[in-house]
């Protein structure tokens, strides 16, 4: 029997930040490391996804390959013959059953999805795309034509996963059996079993999260960015004046995400480092430690990247994308079968 299949997006941008790692590449990178022996795990760039809103099209390519690059050097096991990495466009199955579910999809459950609310609202009527209204649809392709029982995804995008069960049990009341429905978002949770709320927080204003949105960049640590910038950000962290550490998010947020970091970066469990800390009176020490260990990991990301073969990179999508192409072309074809265009 083939194995089951875990599906996710492999989503980067080209300022990414150590947020963006913490939060989303290190965890899907763990999950490829601890379940690729026993799952088939797909692991794709949504190339087609990337330009729902306006991008300039001229660094397309480059930040498509620059974030197969982010992953590999964050470890992606891309020499285990069960981690399939692609690219969407590659497949064009994808977009062949998009139209498909795209005439069993209603209009008003598209026009519900909230980011397609939040994304539009901060565009001109005329340059919201068609694409942008369709992007659940494609992600639902995304996830059934390899049968994925489980998806990884972040709060922003359970919605679209919602959306996907819906679709595939639709079809297969009509049609017979298509489509293995994904599991239910609590589901997922309880697969994935990991912290799924995990948000670094901003440096200079620890109430809220790390993001390269953040005009002045002073509190992002941005991974492309110099480590003795990072140092003098994490030396000027914004703290409290309670003079008295303690891992507590509501009372002490600065302190907390310190802690946070300095657990990550050295992959030292949040408990370790809390007895190591807890009850210090000065906060000059634990900046320092946490200075160092982000500067380190920084270094270390850095010089990975500085590695990365791309020629390897692109056999692998090669391989990959000719094994998918297969996979998703049959279940295409059954598809096409039951609505009548075969
Ligand atoms: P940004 O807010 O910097 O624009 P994105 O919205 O592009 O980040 O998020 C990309 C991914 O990184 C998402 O999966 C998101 O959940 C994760 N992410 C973003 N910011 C953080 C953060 N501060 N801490 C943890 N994860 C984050
Ligand atoms: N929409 C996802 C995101 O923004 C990326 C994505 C596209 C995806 N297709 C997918 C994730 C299919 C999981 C499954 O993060």
């Amino acid at each position: 029997m083939s194995k089951q299949v875990i599906l996710t997006g492999l989503r980067a941008n080209n300022d990414l930040h150590i947020g963006n790692y913490l939060g989303a590449i290190m965890p899907t990178v763990d999950m490829a490391r601890q379940k690729a022996d026993e799952f088939q795990v797909n692991l794709f760039v949504p190339d087609l996804h990337s330009f729902t809103t306006p991008i300039d099209h001229s660094q397309l390519q480059a930040a498509i390959m620059n974030n197969v690059r982010v992953y590999a050097a964050a470890g992606l096991p891309i020499e285990n013959s069960n981690v399939n990495v692609y690219r969407q466009s590659y497949v064009s199955a994808h977009s062949e059953l998009t139209w498909i579910l795209d005439c069993f999809t209603g209009f008003g459950e598209m026009n519900r999805m909230t980011q397609f609310k939040d994304k539009s609202a901060k565009l001109n009527e005329d340059r919201i795309s068609l694409g942008l209204f369709n992007y659940p649809v494609l992600m639902a392709a995304d996830i059934l034509l390899y049968d994925a029982r489980y998806v990884p995804v972040g709060d922003d995008q359970t919605q679209h996963l919602e959306f996907t069960r819906d679709i595939a049990v639709r079809m297969n009341n009509q049609f017979g059996e298509l489509f293995t429905v994904p599991k239910a978002v609590k589901e997922q949770h309880a697969f994935f079993g990991k912290d799924q709320g995990l948000r670094i927080k901003d440096l200079q204003d620890p109430s809220k999260k790390m993001s390269k949105s953040d005009e002045t960049g002073k509190g992002v640590i941005f991974l492309s960015g110099s480590p003795d910038v990072a140092r003098k950000k994490i030396m000027s962290a914004v703290t409290d004046d309670l003079a008295l550490v303690n891992y507590d998010h509501k009372s002490q947020p600065g302190i907390s995400n310190l802690l946070d970091l300095l657990a990550l970066t050295s992959g030292v469990s949040i408990e370790e480092v809390n007895t190591k800390y807890s009850g210090q009176t000065m906060y000059g020490p634990l900046k320092k430690d946490v200075a160092d260990s982000v500067c380190s990991f920084l270094e270390d990301f850095q010089s990975k990247l500085a590695k990365i073969d791309d020629k390897a990179l692109i056999a692998k999508l090669e391989s990959s994308e000719a094994a998918m192409n297969t996979q998703a072309n049959e279940t295409l074809l059954k598809v096409q079968k039951a609505v009548g265009l075969r």
